[in-house]
């Protein structure tokens, strides 16, 4: 396809962004947590132009981003454990997986299939000002291509995208650096993906315990092993890094390139993707990466460095 358009973060940018929208092209948008590639969840043929401008695999169901909650029931059965968490965390970067409703208007590609979907309502000031300004419901991924590092930057979006999507919109750097918490509200409250609000922050608003995702039924990255890859070896848990290698540390320590010196696992979180794309160059021999706390957002930063650090197809 031809040019990307690069939209300023302003009130032309935000028009623009609506009107390609609403003519069914793709997006990349600024949210807190990573860019999105937007596309109108209604349009067989936008969200068909999402999976193929990422290479991604058709059976991974996409997040349908919302300007707020009021508008969730219209797709879905909304419930009270639902209305307690979007009270709580809305907007912000938590998503919910609920059975969809009958009539629902999505576009059967954006759910793979599925009888749930992803709804997520973004607290970026762009996102909300497009998704505002378009009026309906916009399905988003990640604006990488699959497998690869997700994007905290309009640069980074570029880099693996560009020439791919119709626009990309600059509103600087993410503020939270990792992908939304999923749940799931299906059944049980379920923890399907760890991301920017910690589990037991999200366990203190239900007033219940989150389970744990059994792996078996949905596909979601965390079932794609090798995901948030870079192009170069990535190894774990390494304090001292080998010849040629960049290393990436966290809290007080001799390293290329730190998450949080001070041992901060929300500046952390925020540097994640960052640094692993910094890193990322064709001269190195690898990426060795720093002990990160299991705790708070240090969940889902382990969660990404593993998949990151996973064997490749
Ligand atoms: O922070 C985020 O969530 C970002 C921004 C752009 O909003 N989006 C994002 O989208 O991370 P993506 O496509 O990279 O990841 C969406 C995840 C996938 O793992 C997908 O399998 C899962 O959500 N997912 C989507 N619909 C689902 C469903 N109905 N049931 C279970 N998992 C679902
Ligand atoms: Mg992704």
């Amino acid at each position: 396809m031809g040019k990307t358009e690069h939209l300023q973060g302003d009130a032309t940018g935000i028009v623009r962004a609506a009107e390609l929208l609403s003519e069914g092209r793709l997006v990349a948008l600024p949210t807190e947590t990573v860019y999105g590639l937007a596309g109108d969840a209604r349009c067989d043929h936008a969200v068909a132009r999402i999976f193929d401008a990422k290479g991604r695999p058709s059976f991974n169901p996409l997040i349908v981003h919302l300007p707020d909650a009021t508008g969730a029931a219209r797709f879905v059965q909304w419930t009270k454990r639902a209305q307690a968490l979007a009270d709580a965390f809305w907007p912000g970067p938590l998503t919910l997986v609920l059975p969809l409703k009958y009539e629902h208007g999505l576009s059967p590609l954006v759910t793979a299939g599925l009888d749930t979907v992803a709804l997520r309502v973004p607290a970026h000031p762009l996102a909300q000002a497009v998704l505002r300004a378009f009026g309906g419901p916009v399905a988003a991924p990640s604006a990488n291509p699959s497998g690869r590092i997700s994007p905290t930057t309009a640069a980074h979006v570029l880099a693996g995208l560009d020439g791919r999507i119709d626009a990309v919109m600059d509103g600087g750097a993410c503020t939270v650096g990792v992908e939304s918490t999923i749940v799931g509200l299906s059944g049980a409250p379920t923890l399907l993906r760890p991301g920017g609000i910690a589990p037991a922050d999200i366990e203190a608003a239900l007033g219940v315990p989150l389970a744990l995702h059994d792996g078996a039924a949905i596909t979601a990255p965390g079932q794609l092993g090798s995901h948030y890859a870079p192009g170069a070896r990535v190894r774990l848990e390494v304090t001292q890094a080998q010849p040629g290698e960049v290393l990436i540390g966290f809290g007080a320590m001799e390293c290329d390139l730190n998450l949080s010196p001070g041992g901060d696992l929300v500046e952390a979180a925020a540097n994640l993707f960052h640094h692993l794309h910094a890193a990322d160059r064709a001269e190195i021999s690898g990426i060795a990466v720093a002990p990160v706390p299991e705790t708070g957002l240090g969940l889902a930063i382990n969660d990404r460095l593993r998949r990151a650090a996973a064997p490749r197809d």
